[in-house]
């Protein structure tokens, strides 16, 4: 299971939804017809090189849909992520001790499925082995534990890979716009910025941690260095303003090139005003990004609903659309992975701030949705030269996104 780690409290709030205008409201346009994974080809020649367009696998996952799954690891998506099988607890379950059936078993799965795969991840405070964290100095932390860990996963696992997220979620959620890249980190209050039981006397004193963790992936040169964490990607917010700090510090202290950096945006997020980062500002901030010669990655993306009902599914569709659009249409966005593959196996469960959930493209029984073939639709558009469109999230009134 992915660890619960919540998004935005969000309150499910009796809320009109925008009426919407979609791709698919227009079907003569679009073929409808054609899969994700035949457009992608096209896809990457208008970006000049390989689109990756993925979701989640796990050879341990239960493989009652091992079928469907297949089918849609061939016809959908051609990247692939482990949910859990390159994670800490299962990578290193006894303490220098590298075991890297799951995690390769995931890699070896995209190779026969003619896909790319992504690593995701080397170092996160959850879903930790149960030796971590331990009795660990911080110097031991630093200068054994993290570089070992982090060497043996990114050298164990090749060349046969487009990104790392080698730092997930360091950044807390009470971050303020004068924090330092320490600060926003330390706000977290979590290991190893906080001793193993908790206590107020922080292990590590500054971010030697993230340091050591990127210097080693550094030195094994995994395609990009990423890092991932949730609720990012607005303007004017300050734990996006965190993750820019956070990068120039990597970059000035531990000597990490800005262009074999990435930010993942993990993008757990919800159909509901304030639950997403509207077009424009996701642009605003991957251009930002771009400046740097950072890449932009939508590492996790799922949506839950408030109820569901059409109106739901179409807004569902123009958001999901939207994100897509940001991504193709920025210059240094080349990964898009949604979390989960279908309704049914998502983490992301129905109830309290989570809506009726139903967060994927494809229902319970592995069908696809409205926001399937509005994916399909923006990718077909892309793939066939036009021009980005407005903001359709915001509704067809509020449209003020011309480009090109
Ligand atoms: C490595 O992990 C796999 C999958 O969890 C397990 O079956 C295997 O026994 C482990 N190998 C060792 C040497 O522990
Ligand atoms: C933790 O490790 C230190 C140094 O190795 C040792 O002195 C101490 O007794 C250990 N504490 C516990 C609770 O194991
Ligand atoms: C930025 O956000 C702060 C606090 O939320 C707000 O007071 C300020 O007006 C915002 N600035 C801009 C330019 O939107
Ligand atoms: C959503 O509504 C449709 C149509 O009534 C129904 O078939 C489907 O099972 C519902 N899904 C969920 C998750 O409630």
């Amino acid at each position: 299971m992915h660890v619960l780690l919540l998004f935005l409290p969000a309150l499910v709030l009796a809320q009109t939804i925008p009426n919407v205008s979609l791709l698919i409201d227009n079907p003569h346009l679009y073929s409808g017809k054609a899969t994700i994974r035949t457009v992608l080809p096209l896809v990457s020649i208008r970006k000049g090189g390989p689109f990756h367009f993925g979701s989640t696998h796990d050879i341990f996952a239960p493989t009652a849909e091992a079928e469907w799954t297949s089918d849609k690891f061939s016809n959908v998506w051609n990247h692939i992520v482990a949910e859990n099988g390159c994670k800490w607890y299962d990578t290193e379950p006894q303490p220098g001790v590298s075991n890297l059936t799951d995690c390769k078993g995931v890699q070896q799965y995209a190779i026969a499925h003619g896909a790319s795969f992504r690593g995701h991840n080397t170092f996160w405070h959850s879903q930790l082995p149960s030796w971590l964290p331990g009795n660990v100095s911080a110097s031991d932390l630093v200068n054994t534990v993290v570089p070992e860990h982090v060497a043996a996963e990114i050298s164990g696992l090749g060349s046969y890979v487009t990104s790392w997220d080698v730092t997930n979620e360091l950044i807390g959620d009470s971050t303020t716009m004068s924090m330092d890249a320490w600060e926003c980190v330390q706000s977290a209050n979590r290991w190893p910025t906080m001793t193993m039981d908790g206590g107020s006397v922080p292990l590590v004193t500054y971010l030697s941690f993230p340091y050591a963790a990127w210097s080693t992936a550094l030195k094994y040169d995994p395609g990009k260095l990423v890092y991932n964490d949730y609720s990012t990607g607005a303007t004017n917010d300050s734990k996006t303003e965190c993750v820019f700090k956070l990068l120039a510090d990597l970059h000035t202290n531990a000597h990490i090139p800005y262009t074999h950096m990435g930010v993942g945006f993990q993008s757990h997020i919800g159909a509901q005003p304030g639950s997403f980062v509207p077009k424009e500002q996701l642009e605003t901030t991957f251009r930002r990004l771009a400046a740097l010669g950072v890449d932009a990655l939508i590492t996790e993306m799922d949506m839950w609903i408030p109820t569901n009902t059409t109106a739901a599914l179409r807004y569902q569709a123009a958001i999901w659309g939207d994100y897509i659009d940001a991504c193709l249409y920025s210059s240094n966005c080349h990964e898009f992975i949604g979390w989960d593959t279908r309704d049914d196996v998502s983490w992301i469960k129905a109830g309290p701030g989570h809506g009726v959930a139903m967060p994927t493209l494809f229902d319970e029984n592995g069908n696809p949705k409205p926001v399937y073939y509005e994916v399909l639709a923006r990718f077909e558009r892309y793939a066939a030269w036009k021009p980005e469109m407005c903001a359709t999230a915001l509704g067809v009134a509020e449209c003020q996104v011309p480009r090109d």
